[in-house]
């Protein structure tokens, strides 16, 4: 007999983590275990879900397009749920971006941005023009681009040498300032490392590429807003394209639409994936502006952009996609995220209280706590603690090392996430 194919769980140490619970069922913002739990789903399940689990809505118009076609090569054919969607984006998008790529999932959208951005000006004749830069505590995925840009973490220890170079410039951590400043009374002086570089080194430089006013791997980190438009002014002081990562942010995690929206910027690239199905299906959308795609409408066949995934512009994902976008036009969706955004408000004023409650910080549906340690980061021994606390008491949280954060689906009830944030301030005043 062959051993059984046991299913390797991402993110998960085998020898160390509990074994995981069987969910059989899901709806709303619930999960159903077989064992007969019943646990509230406080993180969209790693950040996709936006209309609850099981939307019937999503659910319809998948098996609708299911019966009619599944799926099509998108090199050399288009269909209408591709089409469809792109223009139901339309509405949404800033106009200065008019083309969309399709592609798999956050980490493929933004390797996509990063080499279209690169070939844009190798294209023109720049081919020096190729460095990125990013930010500190940045996270844009686990393929190698991505992994690259993203900051040092114990996720890329081990593959340092298949990360390639980049400059690596301060975030608006206000908490921990990197500079030393207060909020109160800085100017944003923590954007002065990325002024310098491009300053000195402009013409090398192809992109800045940001998580637009929340770094949420990196711990849930919120910007203000002045970062993004110093970043976005500088960006377009010297000729570099600024890719916005709204692979988190989008679709009205932040309150707008699109984080970008917040700070009345428009990016040159944006990255989207997670919410853009409500949560249903993998996909990920890399947007541009006409500046960057005007560099491959070439006569030399090798300005092609040679790239594509075998599930680009999948059907069903397409059509789970405006499915999920006719309910933010039908529903009072933005209402839900306001109604959220005030009870987290609320609950985060109240947890101050606590002293080892070192940083509240929030932004539209994502609220969060950074608590006191010694060992802070994501391999703080706090984590293990309380994660298992938060199932044990019915709610699926998965801290960022000492950062605990709230990201639910906006179906989420008042109670229901009333009873999130209760049992988060029973975490903090029994464990610690
Ligand atoms: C901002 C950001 N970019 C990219 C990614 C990678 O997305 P995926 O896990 O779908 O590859 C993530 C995932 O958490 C993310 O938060």
């Amino acid at each position: 007999m062959p051993s059984p194919l046991r299913i390797w769980h991402p993110f998960t140490n085998a020898a160390l983590d509990p074994a995981p619970i069987e969910i059989e069922r899901a709806e709303g913002v619930w999960l159903h275990a077989r064992d007969g739990r019943k646990i509230i789903d406080a993180v969209s399940s790693w950040w996709v879900n936006l209309h609850g689990h099981a939307n019937p809505r999503i659910a319809a118009a998948i098996a609708e397009q299911a019966r009619k076609m599944e799926h099509v090569i998108l090199a050399g054919f288009t269909h209408e749920p591709a089409e469809e969607l792109a223009a139901g984006l339309r509405k949404w998008v800033a106009p200065e971006l008019t083309q969309l790529f399709f592609s798999d999932d956050g980490s493929t959208a933004v390797e996509v941005a990063l080499k279209l951005a690169v070939q844009s000006f190798s294209n023109v004749g720049r081919p020096g023009k190729c460095e990125i830069v990013a930010l500190e505590h940045g996270y844009h995925g686990d393929t190698a681009g991505a992994m690259s840009v993203s900051d040092d973490s114990p996720f890329t220890e081990p593959f340092r040498a298949m990360r390639y170079a980049v400059h690596r410039v301060h975030a608006a951590y206000c908490y921990r300032c990197p500079v030393g400043l207060k909020r109160e009374s800085c100017h944003i002086e923590c954007v002065g490392k990325l002024k310098k570089l491009l300053e000195e080194r402009g013409e090398h430089i192809a992109a800045v590429i940001v998580e637009p006013l929340l770094q949420a791997a990196g711990g849930m980190i919120v910007h203000p807003v002045e970062f993004l438009k110093e970043v976005r002014a500088l960006c377009t002081k010297h000729d570099v394209l600024l890719i916005a990562d709204e692979v988190l942010t989008g679709f009205g995690r932040t309150g707008k639409m699109f984080a970008c929206d917040l700070a009345g910027v428009a990016p040159d690239l944006m990255c989207l994936s997670k919410g853009i199905t409500g949560g249903f299906l993998p996909m990920g959308a890399t947007l541009c502006g006409e500046h960057v795609a005007a560099a491959f409408r070439s006569e030399n066949r090798l300005h092609t952009f040679y790239h594509g995934h075998s599930y680009t512009g999948n059907a069903l994902a397409c059509a789970a996609a405006t499915a999920s976008l006719q309910i933010f036009n039908d529903d009072p969706v933005f209402d839900r995220i306001a109604g959220i955004a005030r009870i987290h408000g609320e609950r985060l004023a109240e947890l101050k209280k606590y002293a080892v409650v070192g940083d509240t910080r929030q932004i539209g549906t994502i609220g969060a706590i950074e608590l006191g340690a010694d060992d802070a980061g994501y391999l703080s021994a706090m984590r293990p603690k309380l994660y298992a606390f938060f199932l044990e008491h019915g709610v699926l949280l998965r801290p960022l090392g000492n950062v605990v954060y709230v990201l639910p689906p906006y179906v989420i009830s008042p109670e229901e996430l009333h009873r999130v944030w209760d049992v988060i301030e029973e975490a903090v005043t029994t464990l610690f």
